[in-house]
């Protein structure tokens, strides 16, 4: 996505009608072919695994890199994207990476952008603002309250730690996006569900527990949507929720799927028996 964006594109105002057809903005088939334009966002990262194959998009790629190497790397970018959604891996050398970069702020010679994306289960035990109404809505700027599910303990450390360094935000400024469930371009979690419904060996889609609670989510290009907007625009509030606007259940959503691409039916089991299903994670 990032790759085919133009550096400082979202700067300029657009109006609604022009957002409806809008060229600038890569399609899904842009966003992963190779084609550079010019003025782009050069992307260079290190691969997931040592066998993964190079993406096309990518001007360079590191695997099994020293940290001492990958320091250099880092210092090479204007912005630096640690992506911990899904990997535990990622967490400790996201803390590492903007520990080292901090303590290189005296020799940047521009403004370095650090955008952890993480994710919103450092969000999913909180407490509501009004005991008495349940329906008062957390605002971004109310972070501070936020209270982790706690297996995502690691995770909220790493976003504290990340919002600690980035206090001379006009040398670094760091940022915190707590991301939605991440679906489309075939990842995510709601992969499962498809897989499921297309594999086609049960009558019925699984909801596990009774359905009803809402689920944050969005799509990954609304997600580096995000990104692309945090780098242009620098903004000053520097912990960002990401998730689409519909409001739609576990149910709503399971429901939608076998509907659409599997056998139409869904079947509530407990709760507990998502653990029994390999892919989820
Ligand atoms: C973050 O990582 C997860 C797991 O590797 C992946 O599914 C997701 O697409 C990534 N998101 C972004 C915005 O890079």
């Amino acid at each position: 996505f990032l790759s085919n964006c133009v550096v400082g594109a979202s700067l300029e105002e657009i109006t609604e009608e022009e957002e409806e057809e809008d060229e600038n903005k890569p399609t899904l088939l842009e966003a992963s072919s190779a084609k550079l334009k010019e003025g782009t966002f050069q992307i260079v990262g290190t691969l997931s695994t040592p066998e993964s194959h190079w993406p096309n998009f990518a001007v360079e790629t590191y695997s099994a890199i020293s940290r001492e190497d990958l320091l250099m790397r880092l210092l090479e970018c204007d912005v630096i994207v640690y992506n911990i959604t899904e990997s535990h891996q990622q967490v400790e050398e996201a803390i590492w990476a903007v520990s080292a970069l901090n303590e290189e702020v005296s020799h940047f010679e521009k403004r370095k952008v650090f955008i952890l994306v993480s994710t919103v289960m450092t969000w999913a035990r909180s407490r509501p603002l009004d005991p008495d109404d349940t329906e008062v809505p957390f605002t971004e700027e109310e972070y501070r309250r936020r209270r982790n599910h706690p297996n995502f303990l690691d995770h909220i450390n790493a976003e504290k730690m990340v919002l600690k360094f980035g206090k001379n935000a006009k040398k670094f400024a760091t940022y915190v996006v707590a991301a939605g469930l991440q679906y489309g371009v075939e990842g995510g979690i709601l992969h499962t569900f498809f897989k499921i419904a297309w594999l086609g060996e049960v009558p019925a889609l699984p909801v596990f527990g009774d359905g009803t609670n809402v689920i944050p989510a969005i799509h990954v290009l609304d997600l580096a949507g995000v990104i692309q907007n945090i780098i242009d625009h620098v903004p000053k509030l520097h912990y960002l929720v990401a998730v689409d606007e519909s409001v739609q259940t576990l149910e709503d959503i399971v429901k939608c799927i076998s509907k659409n691409t599997g056998p139409g039916k869904v079947q509530k089991l407990p709760k507990e028996n998502a653990f029994l299903t390999k892919d989820l994670t």
